[in-house]
């Protein structure tokens, strides 16, 4: 039966390193606090003007095309995974296809909005497409420029010091061998608490979902058009990613195991026949958690958010990226990825290399 294999994987951080150090400039924080709650001690920042989500994602293509041994020409579908993405429309997997040179092709491109959790649906999209034999070469990127949206002061301290910027990629093509592709995904959401970890403007939203409206400064109801960013927007900081941070974590210690152990279950499998968990990067404590409740051992979950802090879409093709480079990821072997974000949105898919 046709299966989706990852043909081709790479990943692209920037070159500036900014330290826990770095960000006391900014705003009010230490690097004791952030290491003791997130375990992260630096993150990569992008440079302005030169690099953007979709030329990070570009280059992550680039190396991740290379390994798959084919041509960016020979892409049939992209899908973009991110929620920093350079415009607010058009979304960056038009912007990828320029940038790779391949508008001839007219391929489509699809533009995921699932946060953390954006690199586990659009793989889960893309098997669909390849298990059903509508594409045989499909590009899936995750990539965040956080940095640029950021609030570098202490107002926006619990948040900013846990992200960072990059990129990563994988090529997915068909595999009729019977050890190897996609086993089984599991893709879920709550929506009933979206607010907990999120950014509300600019967006459509009037003040609708609040209950004080007038908070967010738009025009009278009663005329029609209106302003996507106001004065009281500004002031008030909406523009900026909140999070309640404990909400998030609670939620997501539970959650995590859950999808996994759902997508073992699916493949009559049990959590210590994983020989590698990558788990969305978040927060170190987070992926603790999970090792802790599923009883992995520390050589059956890799985490690098002590270098890069939380990607985001990003998190699991970089992580997946540097342990293949460090080959700890081989042929045969069953790799779990596994996502919790905003939304809140998670999944996991179980895949044999
Ligand atoms: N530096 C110093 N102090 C800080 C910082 C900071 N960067 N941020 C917050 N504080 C202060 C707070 O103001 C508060 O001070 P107070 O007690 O005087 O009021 C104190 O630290 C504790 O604040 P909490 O928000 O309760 O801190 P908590 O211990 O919960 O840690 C954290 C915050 C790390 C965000 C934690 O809640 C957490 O791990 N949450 C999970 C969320 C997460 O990891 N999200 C990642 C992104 S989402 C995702 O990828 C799934």
């Amino acid at each position: 039966m046709r299966k989706t294999k990852i043909a081709g994987i790479g990943h692209y951080v920037p070159d500036n390193v900014f330290t826990n150090e770095d960000l006391t400039k900014y705003m009010d924080t230490n690097d004791e606090w952030i290491q003791e709650r997130t375990g992260i001690k630096e993150r990569r920042f992008g440079t302005k003007h030169k690099e953007t989500t979709t030329t990070m994602g570009t280059e992550a293509a680039k190396i991740a095309i290379e390994r798959a041994n084919t041509t960016a020409e020979e892409i049939d579908f992209i899908i973009f995974a991110t929620l920093s993405p350079d415009y607010y429309f058009p979304g960056c997997g038009v912007l990828l296809q320029r940038e790779l040179g391949i508008s001839k092709t007219e391929i489509g491109a699809l533009d995921i909005r699932n946060q953390c959790t954006g690199f586990v649906y659009g793989l889960t999209v893309a098997d669909q497409f390849i298990k059903s034999g509508m594409y045989k070469n499909i590009l899936l990127v995750g990539a965040e420029m956080h940095s640029m949206g950021l609030e570098f002061s202490t107002r926006g301290r619990n948040v900013s010091v846990i992200f960072g910027d990059g990129a990563g990629a994988v090529v997915l093509q068909p595999t009729e061998e019977e050890d190897q592709g996609v086993l089984s995904s599991a893709l879920h959401s709550d929506g009933t608490k979206a607010e907990i970890l999120s950014l509300l403007s600019p967006g459509s939203h009037g003040g609708h979902y609040h209950e004080n409206p007038e908070e967010f400064g738009f025009p009278d109801p009663n005329t029609p058009g209106g302003v996507f960013i106001t004065d009281k927007i500004l002031e008030n900081g909406f523009h900026y990613p909140f999070m309640d941070g404990p909400s998030v974590f609670k939620k997501a210690v539970v959650k995590f195991p859950e999808v996994i152990l759902e997508t073992l279950k699916a493949i009559d499998k049990k959590p210590e026949e994983i020989d590698l968990l990558i788990p969305h990067q978040a927060n170190l404590r987070i992926s603790q958690f999970v090792q802790r409740a599923l009883k992995l051992r520390d050589d059956q979950v890799y985490n690098n958010i002590q270098k890069y802090g939380n990607t985001t879409a990003a998190s699991i093709p970089i992580a997946l990226s540097e342990a293949w480079e460090e080959g700890k990821v081989k042929r045969g072997d069953l790799i779990c990825l596994a996502a919790f974000g905003s939304g809140f949105t998670w999944g996991s898919c179980m895949l044999r290399w």
